[in-house]
Formats: C-alpha cells, sequence, structure tokens
C-alpha cells in the first residue's frame, strides 16, 4: 500500500493538524516533509488542544511512527522543547525519526530572518521569524548545517566558520549589528547532539523500506500551495515547496510510491502576512468569519486575514498538485449566513479570466467575481453523514466540488476528530 500526500490547498491554516490526526490512527509513518518551526497545525483530541509546530501531527496517534525528512529545517530547541512538552502530557515520543540530512536553524538564521525583515520596512513578506528563508538559503547556497554535522566537532567548526564569514560582513557593515561568534554557535549546537541521537536515522531507507512492506505512509505539508515558493504568490511565499512534489524530494521517496494527493480546504479564505489575496473582506463579514473560525495564528498570534472562498485557487491547487481528493475543513464556521459568496473568476483589467494568472502584476489586480450561494442556519456540528446536512450546506459542498476540480472526500464541521463526516474512504 501506498504513500498518500495531505497538504494544504490555500495559503495555510487550513486544518492540515486536524486532517493528518484523524488518519494518523490507521497509518503507519506520518511524515512531515517541508518547512519548519513556521506551521502551526492545531489538534483537538477529546478535550485535550495540542499546538504542534514541527512534530508530524501523528505523533498523537500511538502507533504511527513520526518522520522528520530530510526536507525539513529544524530549529533544536524547539525540538526538544515541543518533544518534552508532550512527554509532560503523557505522550510518547520515544517512536520519532529524524532524518541527519535535515538542516539545522542556527540561532544567526534566526537573527537574519529578523532582521531582514526589519531592513525591507513596508516590503516585509510578514515572515513568522522563526528564521526558514534564511536557513533553507543557506541549504541552496551550500554553507548549510545539517543534523549529521553535530556529530563531527572539526566538520560542525568548519562550516558554522564558512556560514558566518559573509553573514558577519552583511550583520556588522550593513546592519550595523554585533558579529556572531563562531566558538559560541559551536558550543550550542554541540549541546544539542546527544539530545537529539537517540531520533537520528536513515529516514529515506526506513521510508523506503516500509513501503516495500506494504506499509501507509502519509506525508503531512506544512504551509499550503499558495505559500509555495515555486507555484505560490512570490515572494509573498514560504521558502519551501509544500505541493506534493515537494514530498518526493523533502523525504526521498519516488513520485511513482504515491497514490493519493489530498488537499485541505477551508470553507473560506484566510491568509497570515503579507501578499495579494483577492478574496480578503475589510468589513463585517471578514471580522464575523475571523471570530466564529477563531482565526488567529498557531505560531505567532497574529489575526489571520479572512475572504470568502475562491474556486480559482481551488482550481489552481488541484493542478499543480494533482489532487486526487479534497478534505472541506470548517464548513460549520459558515452556518448562519443567508446568502455566502463564491469566488467563481476574476476580473483582470475589465476582463473575466477563469484561472489564476501566471503574472504577479495581474493578480495584484484580481478582482473577484462572485457567485451567490444560500445559506442555512441550521446547527451542522453534530452531523455525522452528508444526508445530515441541510440541502444548502449539501448544495453549497457540491457547488464548491464542481468548481474545484476533485470530489470532497470530508468535511469538517467543528475541531474534534470525530467532528467529521467522512463521504470516501482516504485508506
Ligand atoms: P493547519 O496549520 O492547517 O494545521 O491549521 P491550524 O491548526 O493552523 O488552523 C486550523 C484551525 O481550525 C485549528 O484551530 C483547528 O482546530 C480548527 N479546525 C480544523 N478543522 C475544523 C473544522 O472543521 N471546524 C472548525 N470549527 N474548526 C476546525
Ligand atoms: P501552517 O503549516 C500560514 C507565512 C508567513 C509569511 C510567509 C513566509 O500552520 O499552515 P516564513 O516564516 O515561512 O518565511 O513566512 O508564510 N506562513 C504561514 N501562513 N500558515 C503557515 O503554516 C505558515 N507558515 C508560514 O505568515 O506570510
Ligand atoms: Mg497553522
Amino acid at each position: 500500500m501506498p504513500a498518500l500526500v495531505l497538504l494544504g490547498a490555500q495559503w495555510g491554516d487550513e486544518g492540515k493538524g486536524k486532517a493528518t490526526d484523524l488518519l494518523g490512527g490507521s497509518v503507519d509513518y506520518v511524515v512531515r516533509y517541508q518547512g519548519g518551526n513556521n506551521a502551526g497545525h492545531t489538534v483537538v483530541v477529546g478535550d485535550q488542544k495540542y499546538a504542534l509546530h514541527l512534530l508530524p501531527s501523528g505523533i498523537l496517534s500511538p502507533g504511527c511512527t513520526p518522520v522528520i525528512g530530510n526536507g525539513v529545517v529544524v530549529d533544536p530547541s524547539v525540538l526538544l522543547s515541543e518533544l518534552s512538552g508532550l512527554n509532560e502530557r503523557g505522550v510518547d515520543t520515544s517512536k520519532l525519526l529524524l532524518s541527519g540530512n535535515a538542516h539545522i536553524i542556527t540561532p544567526y538564521n534566526v537573527t537574519v530572518d529578523k532582521v531582514t525583515e526589519r531592513f525591507l520596512g513596508k516590503r516585509k513578506i510578514g515572515t513568522t521569524g522563526r528564521g526558514i528563508g534564511p536557513t533553507y538559503a543557506d541549504k541552496i547556497n551550500r554553507v548549510g548545517i545539517r543534523v549529521q554535522d553535530l556529530y563531527d566537532e572539526s566538520i560542525l567548526t568548519q562550516k558554522v566558520e564558512a556560514a558566518l564569514d559573509v553573514k558577519n560582513q552583511i550583520l556588522t557593515k550593513l546592519y550595523n549589528r554585533r558579529a556572531i561568534a563562531v566558538d559560541q554557535v559551536v558550543e550550542e549546537l554541540l549541546a544539542y547532539a546527544d539530545k537529539l541521537a537517540p531520533y537520528v536515522a536513515d529516514t529515506v531507507l526506513v521510508l523506503n523500506q516500509a513501503l516495500e512492506d506494504d506499509k501507509v505512509v502519509l506525508f503531512e505539508g506544512g504551509q499550503g500551495t499558495l505559500l509555495d515558493i515555486d507555484h505560490g504568490t512570490y515572494p509573498f511565499v514560504t521558502s519551501s515547496n509544500p505541493t506534493a512534489g515537494g514530498a518526493c524530494t523533502g523525504a526521498g521517496v519516488g513520485p511513482t510510491k504515491i497514490s493519493r494527493v489530498i488537499g485541505i480546504l477551508k470553507a473560506y479564505t484566510t491568509r497570515v502576512g503579507a501578499g495579494p489575496f483577492p478574496t480578503e473582506l475589510f468589513d463585517e463579514d471578514g471580522e464575523a468569519l475571523r471570530r466564529i473560525g477563531g482565526e488567529r495564528g498557531v505560531t505567532t498570534g497574529r489575526d489571520r486575514r479572512c475572504g470568502w472562498f475562491d474556486a480559482v485557487i481551488a482550481r489552481y491547487a488541484t493542478r499543480v498538485n494533482g489532487l486526487t481528493d479534497f478534505f472541506l475543513t470548517k464548513l460549520d464556521v459558515l452556518t448562519g449566513w443567508e446568502q455566502i459568496p463564491v469566488c467563481v473568476a476574476y476580473e483582470i483589467d475589465g476582463k473575466r479570466v477563469e484561472e489564476l494568472p501566471y503574472s504577479q502584476t495581474d493578480f495584484h489586480h484580481a478582482k473577484p467575481v462572485y457567485e451567490m450561494l444560500p445559506g442555512w442556519s441550521e446547527d451542522i456540528s453534530k452531523a455525522k453523514s452528508f444526508a445530515d446536512l441541510p440541502k444548502n450546506a449539501q448544495a453549497y459542498v457540491k457547488a464548491l466540488e464542481e468548481m474545484s476540480g476533485a470530489p470532497i472526500s470530508a468535511i469538517g464541521v467543528g475541531p474534534g476528530r470525530d467532528e467529521t463526516i467522512e463521504i470516501n474512504s482516504f485508506l
């Protein structure tokens, strides 16, 4: 059996954590393949709420092995504190596997992230300030530090020296900051080595052997399709590939092994940080979506920008990820609107456009073309099957499915594990 990818179809925070946790009980491995602790995945199990940043959401399912793949960037202090936080709450984390090839977010990467954003001023990206971009930049520049480097002090020292060589020039001469001492960084990083050692593994080998043994592997994306460095709204993106192809490079598993790609899709749209967002609302409806949907960032505590559902983006996500299914989340949040606008196309410089324009300038000018769908007022949070939903809620789901280009195989009607309507089985 197969590998499945579960990823965000919009700008992140679609409910990937909940969806992953739901499947976690039926799969053998859950793998993060990109991003780092810029992610904030909320999982609600009974009366317990967990906020996971770096660990795959499968860590909450006892039978499941959580894996941090080579494509992830890892802040060791965050990883260790997340692990101890879970241990204190009685969660067994001993099965965690950490790729020796994953890159480390060093303290200077965090500094550079913050300083760069400040320097950009009005043009800032609105990053999470966790050092994600600078760590991926070091990786691509071939001056990154990998988990395995913690186990060879001399190599580690050489690599930190190489990384800081140019950075210290920039920090002192351009940003007017103090230089960062190589020894201090090396000492701090070496202190993590023993604590991380029990988890470090050849995750590529483990995952491929697992697939040969017919185990089920679930890849859990961070961020979302429109935040992808290649396919998102560049430059207002993150520095990795949350799209489906990222699962292959970020875990070392070939595309022929992936049988299902599930796009997590919120029944409306949100975005955190800067960048274009055609259906964004600045009125009472936007405020109501934020309030009812609890749209506040798990990682940074920032209010999320809110807007109506955008089918152009959903179609785009279907295309660039080869989606086989959607998991529609937060349908319950839309209860109570008499009519619900859905963006079916854009108007760009007076012309109707059905697909996401590749041109950044065009996308910045895109105005939503709305179709009004009738709303519902009944509480849907207890619905267990599609038939339990009011007629207008059913019609809303069916309309979104038709516009978005892939079947909606599950619907979220609340944050809890059981607050889910399963239509087609994922496994
Ligand atoms: P992620 O980053 O994609 O994992 O999503 P976040 O955890 O950042 O944000 C999603 C939020 O919506 C979390 O607070 C979830 O508990 C919550 N949530 C997920 N699915 C549903 C749903 O179907 N209904 C409601 N009301 N809340 C949901
Ligand atoms: P999850 O996994 C929403 C956004 C940031 C910023 C941009 C770049 O919870 O869906 P970065 O720190 O990655 O360099 O910031 O990306 N961003 C997210 N937005 N959900 C996330 O993760 C995000 N991770 C990064 O707000 O606009
Ligand atoms: Mg999130």
